[in-house]
Order: C-alpha cells, then structure tokens, then sequence
C-alpha cells in the first residue's frame, strides 16, 4: 500500500510538472485529487485497514495529499500568470497607430504652403524668419520708414486706425519689421519676415486682410547687384530656374533707390505668346509679371536706428516686400484673392 501511495504520488509530480496549461492542471486535480482518485479512495478506506497499519498509511497519504495540493497550486498560479503574460502581449495596444479608419487630417492652406516655400527658399540664402505684431504703432508703420508727415499712404482710405488711438493702427504692411528687427540686433542681419498685413480695400485682388514677405538684409557693401541676385535666386526657386528678372525705377518712401521687379512669365516663358500662336493671358502678352517692390535702405531709415549699431555711413543694404497671395494666384492659376478667405472646402482642397 506505501509503495502504491509512492508510485501515485511520483507520478503526480511528474506530471504536474510537465504540464503545459492551466486547463491540463485542472485535469490532473481531478485525477489525482478528486472524488474518484486512487489517492482518494485510499484515504477513504483507512478505516478498513487492519489497525496497526491505519497510522501509517493514514500519514503518507495524507502527506502526499497536502503535497500535491500545494503543488498544484503553485503550477496553476505559475501557469494563470504566465497566460495572462502571453495574453496581454497579444492584446497589446499600439496607440501610437493612427485609428482606424486613419483620420484625414487635412493639409495646409495654399497661403501657409506658399509662404513656407518662400521662407525656406529664404533660410537656403542664410536668412531667418522674424515675425512682427500685426496690430502696430505709427512710429514703426510710417515714422521710421520715413513716411513724410502728410504722405497719402497715412490718410484713413488706406490704413486702419484703432479706434481712440491716433497712433495705433493695423499695419498696413511688413516693413515695419525693419526697423523692430534693427532695435533688436546690430548689422548685419538677414532677415524675411512673413504676415497678415491690412487695408481698407476690397475687389477681385485686393482683400482687407492679405500676407506679405518682407525681406532685408543690412551689411557692409551691399549693392542693388546683391539685392537682384538675392531675388533672381528667390523668384527662380519659386516660379522655376529659367525665369529671369526685370528691374523697374520706382518709389518707395524707405528706400532710395526703389525698383519694382518683374519676372519674365512662367506660362509663356516670356515671349508673351502661347505655343498656339494666341497671346499670353497670364503676363497679358508682356512676357513681363510684377511681382515686388525692392529698393536699397534709404540712409534716412537707419538714422531711425543709428542708436542700435546702424551707421549709414558704415553698413548699407536692401529691402524687399511681396504679396503672398499674389505669388500664389500667379502660381497656381486663382482668378479671385477673395477665394483664399471664402474657405470653400472645393477651392481649398485643390492645393493639398
Ligand atoms: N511695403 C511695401 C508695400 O506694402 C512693399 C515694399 C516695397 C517693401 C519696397 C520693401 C521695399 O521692403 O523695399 O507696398
């Protein structure tokens, strides 16, 4: 009888180590240690052994009984959290994943595309990327860009004024900057400054709130053959490495002299005349499309900052300012500004 109880209880063992599942434990619970067991059965008949030898057996059975419960506990705990392990590994999450189905998320606005162009164009000729307050003081609109008491450009038709602030108003364009940017850092500096600029106007090209690029660069012995380099290289990023440039006599209240620039048409290639023989609707037969205005700093403007390191005597340079939405009409065929503020997902979703 002893050595039965041993045979089962090394049997047990041994399978309940080699068991490979909690479902497999269970089974050999109830085969080992259940109502119909061997091990059960010896327990029960104790009573009927002989009695010297009911101690005994009484004993070892009971030992390997508490034995191979204990040990089936620990197989089974062991193997519950080992599937569990395995489980969570299979279930896992990655909720980095987009969701299914992947949302769109939409794409940038032609203007900010268009604008972000131009400025890595810019960031490629070692420039940076300054930005400026949209709502702006006279001194830096006007004063300090030497716009004469009286200029037409100050009168109420152009710019608008902050109600009970003679001196506030939107800024009307992104120059500006110039001269905040040059309070803040002495020469040289390289700079493009992109933003909303306003105006009281409103048509087919003209909205009451469009975006600008202003560039400047102050240095010493800066020349217009640097300023026209500087946008050959920048039109040609933009429109295409074939185009080329025509320099216009202009004015400009802060630059002195001021040029406007042309760029020879992308469509036509600047002869003004299409492939079919008809005219160019785009530079309307000129071969020619305005595209800026530019000039060198007038030595007016750094005596607005010859207290900031700007000696007009020591650094010169240039300044340019463009339409973003000009740029972006031309570009990509807009026939109407006011479509880039409609926000008419059928427009928009044409430029993704
Ligand atoms: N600020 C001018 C405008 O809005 C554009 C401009 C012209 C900017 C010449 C410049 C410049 O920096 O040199 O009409």
């Amino acid at each position: 009888m002893l050595e039965r109880i041993e045979e089962i209880r090394a049997e047990a063992v041994a399978a309940i180590d080699a068991a490979g599942s909690s479902a497999e434990l269970e089974g050999l619970r109830v085969r080992y240690l259940g109502r119909k067991a061997e091990l059960t059965g010896v327990l029960r008949g104790i009573a009927d052994l002989p009695p010297e030898e009911r101690g005994e057996v009484g004993g070892v059975a009971n030992k390997a009984r508490k034995e191979l419960e204990a040990l089936l506990e620990r197989a089974t705990e062991a193997q519950d959290a080992a599937e569990l392990d395995s489980q969570l590994l299979a279930d896992r999450v990655d909720v980095t994943l987009p969701g299914a189905p992947p949302r769109p998320v939409g794409h940038q606005h032609l203007i900010a595309r268009t604008t972000r162009q131009i400025e890595d164009i810019m960031i490629g000729l070692g420039y940076h990327v300054a930005e400026g307050p949209e709502v702006e003081h006279d001194y830096y609109n006007f004063t300090a860009l030497n716009h004469p008491e009286g200029h037409p450009a100050r009168m109420l038709q152009d710019t608008f004024y902050v109600q009970s602030h003679p001196d506030v108003l939107l800024r009307t364009h992104t120059s500006p900057m110039q001269i905040r940017a040059m309070e803040t850092q002495p020469p040289p500096i390289f700079i493009v400054v992109p933003g909303k600029v306003y105006r009281r106007d409103s048509d087919a090209t003209h909205s009451p709130m469009f975006h600008q690029m202003e560039g400047l660069a102050i240095a010493e012995g800066l020349t217009l053959a640097d300023l026209k380099g500087t946008l050959l290289a920048m039109c040609q990023g933009i429109f295409g490495g074939e185009r080329e440039l025509r320099l216009r006599p202009h004015f400009f209240p802060f630059t002195e002299p001021s040029i406007e620039v042309d760029v020879s048409c992308f469509q036509c290639g600047g002869s003004g005349t299409l492939a079919g023989g008809e005219r160019c609707n785009l530079c309307k037969g000129q071969g020619w499309i305005e595209i800026l205005g530019a000039g060198m700093v007038d030595p007016n403007v750094l005596g607005f900052v010859e207290d900031y390191g700007y000696d007009a005597e020591r650094v010169q340079g240039f300044a340019f300012g463009l339409g973003i939405e000009r740029v972006a009409m031309l570009r990509h065929g807009v026939p109407d500004l006011r479509r880039f503020f409609d926000n008419d997902v059928r427009m928009l979703e044409q430029f993704s």
